[in-house]
């Protein structure tokens, strides 16, 4: 039987298989390590971590909804020094691939955080997620806008150093994600992630309320696969040559090659973990069988296939 070449890169670095966990949706990997070691998947993408310690939004904070799930946590988390002290040593004891996820309200928040991460040994790339409010900005999304979105890849590769792949999270809540995409590839990121969950709401209709105290969440899980798998397509076409993170709804391997044939150079997990903690590691196996069944032994071959030809 062939054997199949699973690895990926995302700028200089390396992943020996493309399956990693979503932001968000498996804190920093203690919980899953009681169900499989974490160096069996590409590696962990730790959630959005920002300055300070945040308690996050009031309950009820998450509502299920047809195929998805809306949440509206509000970053909840320690904070960078608490994450630096107790987080990473105890993801590098576990010999995990780290991918921290970093969040801020400010421009110079994510420059903070990228000058507090320039030296940490052990991580593999940051991921920017920028689907986040600008409090200096009437609120404004960074993602929705290219000028803001420069603003805070520019922060933080000033501040990052060194070779320190930069993955800018986008949001899918715009007219025209190539835009916002070819502003950050011009502003110096080494890969994307697509895409963050989609704003949405539900009404209770017995309260006759929102079901989230927070009114708005976001909306992932496989009712936005197909957003995902449009938004980089559409990414992929325009800049070939940049690696793409996908997510969004895989809940298994074959939903996961959906992605790679659209162009992405890995994909995250996240909905599906909360039903099935091993989810991760069975998208990793369905996925491997799928690409050996179509004669693929180089991952690589995969990404983008959908595009050939066309
Ligand atoms: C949250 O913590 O509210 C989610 C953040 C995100 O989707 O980027």
């Amino acid at each position: 039987m062939s054997s199949l070449d699973f690895s990926t890169k995302i700028g200089s670095k390396r992943f020996s298989n493309p399956i990693f966990t979503a932001s968000g949706c498996a804190s920093s990997g203690q919980e899953l390590s009681q169900f499989f070691p974490l160096t069996e998947i590409g590696a962990i993408v730790t959630k959005s971590i920002m300055t300070k310690a945040r308690t996050g939004r009031a309950t009820p904070r998450m509502a299920e909804t047809p195929s998805g799930m809306l949440n509206s946590i509000g970053l909840q988390g320690p904070g960078i020094d608490a994450f630096l002290e107790n987080d990473i040593p105890w993801l590098v004891s576990n010999s995990a691939k780290i991918i921290v996820s970093i969040a801020g309200e400010t421009v110079d928040e994510y420059g903070v955080l990228a000058r507090r991460l320039r030296a940490v040994p052990g991580i593999s790339a940051v991921e920017v997620n920028i689907s986040c409010p600008n409090v200096e900005n009437r609120g404004q999304v960074f993602a929705c806008h290219p000028d803001t979105a420069i603003a805070v890849i520019e922060s933080v590769r000033r501040n990052i150093g060194g070779e320190l792949p930069i993955i800018a999270k986008l949001s899918p809540d715009v007219t025209n994600i190539v835009e916002i995409a070819q502003s950050v590839i011009n502003a110096g990121v080494d890969g994307l992630a697509l895409i963050n969950t989609l704003l949405g709401m539900v009404i209770d209709t017995n309260t006759m309320k929102p079901k989230l105290a927070g009114k708005t969440g976001g909306l992932s899980g496989p009712a936005i696969r197909p957003v995902a798998v449009r938004a980089i397509y559409q990414v992929h076409q325009a800049f070939p040559n940049t690696p793409i993170v996908g997510m969004g709804g895989v809940a298994s391997g074959r939903d996961a090659f959906e992605l790679v044939l659209a162009g992405a150079s890995a994909v995250s997990i996240g909905t599906a973990t909360f039903g099935n903690p091993t989810a991760v590691l069975q998208i990793r196996d369905q996925l491997s069988e799928l690409l050996l069944e179509k004669g693929i032994t180089d991952f690589r071959d995969a990404i983008g296939f959908a595009h050939r030809g066309v």
